[in-house]
């Protein structure tokens, strides 16, 4: 059973334990995701597996585009359709919003099967976009209509 939930004072180091477990390229810190709570432009959305914090997602409504800045789940709870979960949230918070977009690394497979998925498709490249390792990033981008609808 999957549960997604904002992001609250006593959650948000959870987030952070899993961005430090997920990401080499300068993950944001315990102090930025406390940040993110005091944005009212940002929300951030644990899933819960059980009692355990499994995955998280970060978003910027910033109408009329959003954007997901970033999304993952533990190795552990992998295949288990918890970052469609999150991803199905991010999009029904879309609201006034009629694009969705994210960058993802070039060779992250995984993640450009996940967003395919969903309707992203690709709208460009960033040369040297990411460090440890340098590598080009994808900008994936789903349009919609108002609220998350394709
Ligand atoms: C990418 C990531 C978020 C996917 O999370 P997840 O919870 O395992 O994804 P889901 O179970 O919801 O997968 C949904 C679909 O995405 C695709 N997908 C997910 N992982 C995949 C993999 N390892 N290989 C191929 N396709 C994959 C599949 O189409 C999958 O559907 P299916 O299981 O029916 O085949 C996760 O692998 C992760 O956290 N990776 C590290 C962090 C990261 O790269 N984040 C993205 C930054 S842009």
């Amino acid at each position: 059973m999957i549960e997604i939930i904002p992001m609250n004072e006593e959650n948000y180091t959870l987030a952070a334990a899993i961005e430090a477990e997920c990401f080499s390229d300068r993950p944001w810190t315990i102090e930025q995701f406390f940040d993110e709570l005091t944005l009212d432009f940002s929300r951030t959305f644990v899933a819960y597996s059980g009692s355990h914090a499994a995955g998280f997602v970060n978003m910027w409504l910033t109408p009329p585009m959003a954007v997901i800045n970033n999304i993952a789940v533990r190795e552990n709870f992998r295949r288990q359709k918890i970052a469609s979960s999150l991803i199905e949230k991010a999009l029904s918070e879309c609201g006034e919003c009629s694009s969705l977009t994210l960058e993802v690394r070039a060779s992250n497979a995984p993640a450009i099967a996940l967003y395919e998925k969903f309707g992203f498709s690709k709208v460009g490249e960033r040369k040297n976009f990411y460090e440890s390792p340098r590598e080009n990033a994808f900008i994936m981008t789903k349009f919609m209509k108002k609220g998350g609808e394709v």
